[in-house]
């Protein structure tokens, strides 16, 4: 399977065992990989790193910087093993979460689009290695990703030392995929020439200088792909109400009869609202995202969607199947970018891109939590969610109106956590029905909070508090700052947030 991708010219001599390629890497370094949301990360010698353990002196320990969530070989592995000492920009693996949560991994969590440029301008430093995981390289250091681009055009320009896995569990014929492209810094940066989710305007491959890679690993490793929950009644119900909701908007003349770009959030509650589309009259929607995961798949497989702009294939382990076999059709309707370009607040705006994230809960005035469970225990990260949120045309949220078996209001008082203001939280969609929250007052908002997302076990509790907050004499926010965080401190005490 390598025979035919091992690079000719003087590359072919870098081949070399993981293990060995892993001794480059030493303590302090900063170590930039391909790889998002479980895809397209490197395999082979993050495990060999992980295998050679701590030293004597606690190392190596290494900031790793990958461009959002990798799989368990890779942010599992080096974190069990006590060699992650910071972690940007975003995570969903337990092992990690953990050591973030119990304060042994420094993590900062950051917008999607930001990295590259921080990377660029070096604000976390200079990065030391890059391990990127390649499809295809030739001799002249032109490199083909698997099935996601992340952050791996701009860690191979910056990084001193750039380590290949070329995997042939990802068929070379994914070349072509990929839509390369990088903005000047400013103040030469151009506008970005993208009109449509289906434009290309940069290169299939990314351009490496052959003379910093320093290592070939040859892999066969499939991505650690997670399983999708299966839909359920929920779920279901908020894929109707979102699509009810957006039919209104079409009939007010506010949205064209073919919709305008889709982007959808990470997770099953995202995956599952999309499913929905699969029973609504619409075709050949366009999907301007970030992540791809299996309901995009089927979308496209049933031409509810004819193109899909992403930055990674993310699918179940059967949808990663269903992608590698239809291969060359979805390279059609498929196209992966940079993060910095899927994810870039000029296009979303110039596209007109409806924003489909969820929430970890949601607060009467119209905030959002999405990464900070009880205000301290991180979860995953915000992702892409702001840079699409901030600078979408509609941005709206779903949440089950409930969590944990109905112990959690997902609809509380005031959020122990904000991640998307108020200001840019246009609609909240549960099972119960959508908040439509654009031009509202703040108490408008809340009353239409409680009143169509709320679980109907909690909307007195939550009208006590808004008419408390009323008693306390005339104000534009009507906020109770002793009892905001009553539904919380309950929950803590008594395993409930119910009265
Ligand atoms: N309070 C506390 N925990 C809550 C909660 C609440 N109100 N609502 C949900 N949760 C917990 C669930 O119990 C579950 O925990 P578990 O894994 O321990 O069982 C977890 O949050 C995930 O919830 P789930 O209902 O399975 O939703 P999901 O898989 O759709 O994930 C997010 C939801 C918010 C965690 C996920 O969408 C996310 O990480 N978002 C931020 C990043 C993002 O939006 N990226 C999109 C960029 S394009």
């Amino acid at each position: 399977m390598h025979k035919a991708r091992l690079p000719g010219d003087g590359l072919g001599s870098l081949i070399m065992g993981a293990d060995e390629a892993a001794a480059m890497i030493e303590d302090g370094m900063t170590v930039g990989t391909s790889g998002f949301t479980p895809s397209g990360y490197p395999k082979a010698v993050p495990k060999a790193l992980a295998a050679r353990g701590l030293d004597a002196s606690g190392g190596p320990r290494i900031t790793l910087v990958a461009g959002a969530s990798v799989g368990d070989e890779l942010d599992g592995e080096l974190a069990r093993a006590g060699m992650i000492k910071r972690r940007f920009p975003y995570q969903t693996n337990g092992a990690c979460r953990d050591g973030i949560n119990s304060g042994e991994i420094a993590f900062d969590d950051m917008h999607i689009s930001h990295l590259p440029q921080y990377i660029d301008y070096g604000f976390l430093g200079p990065v030391d290695v890059a391990i990127i995981e390649a499809a295809d390289i030739d001799g002249s250091g032109r490199l083909v990703p698997t099935t996601s681009v992340g952050i791996s055009p701009t860690i191979a320009a910056h990084a001193g030392r750039v380590i290949v896995e070329l995997n042939a569990a990802v068929p070379r014929s994914i070349g072509g995929i990929h839509d390369i492209y990088r903005p000047e810094r400013p103040p030469s940066r151009l506008p970005i020439p993208l009109l449509s989710p289906s434009d290309r305007i940069g290169a299939p491959y990314i351009q490496v200088d052959p003379s910093k890679i320093a290592a070939i690993v040859l892999t066969d490793l499939a991505d650690d792909v997670r399983p999708l929950a299966a839909v359920n009644a929920n779920q279901e119900a908020m894929a109707r109400n979102l699509l009810a909701f957006l039919e209104r908007e079409i009939e007010k003349g506010r949205m064209p009869p073919g919709l305008l770009p889709l982007q959808s959030g990470v997770g099953s509650v995202a995956n599952a609202v999309l499913k929905g589309f699969l029973e609504s009259r619409f075709r050949n929607l366009q999907v301007y995202t970030e992540v791809i995961q299996d309901s995009l798949l089927d979308l496209l497989d049933a031409g509810v969607a004819s193109h899909v702009s992403g930055c990674s294939i993310t699918p179940s382990k059967e949808g990663l199947g269903r992608f590698l076999s239809g291969l060359e059709a979805y390279k059609r309707s498929i196209t992966l970018r940079p993060q910095e370009i899927s994810n870039n607040p000029e296009l979303i705006r110039r596209l007109g891109v409806v924003a489909m994230n969820t929430a970890i809960e949601v607060d009467l005035y119209g905030n959002v939590n999405s990464t900070t469970v009880l205000g301290r225990r991180m979860m995953n990260g915000i992702g892409g969610s702001g840079d699409f949120t901030r600078n979408a045309y509609l941005s709206i949220f779903f949440t089950e109106s409930t969590a944990k078996g109905g112990a959690l209001s997902s609809v509380v008082p005031y959020a122990s956590h904000i991640d998307h203001t108020s200001h840019d939280v246009d609609v909240i969609v549960s099972e119960c029905g959508v908040a439509d929250l654009r031009c509202l007052s703040p108490s408008e908002r809340a009353r239409a909070i409680i009143g169509n997302v709320a679980h109907p076990d909690y909307r007195e509790a939550l009208s006590s508090y808004l008419d408390a907050a009323h008693e306390l004499g005339p104000c534009h926010n009507p906020l109770d700052l002793e009892n905001a965080f009553g539904f919380h401190l309950r929950y803590m005490r008594t395993g409930s947030m119910r009265a």
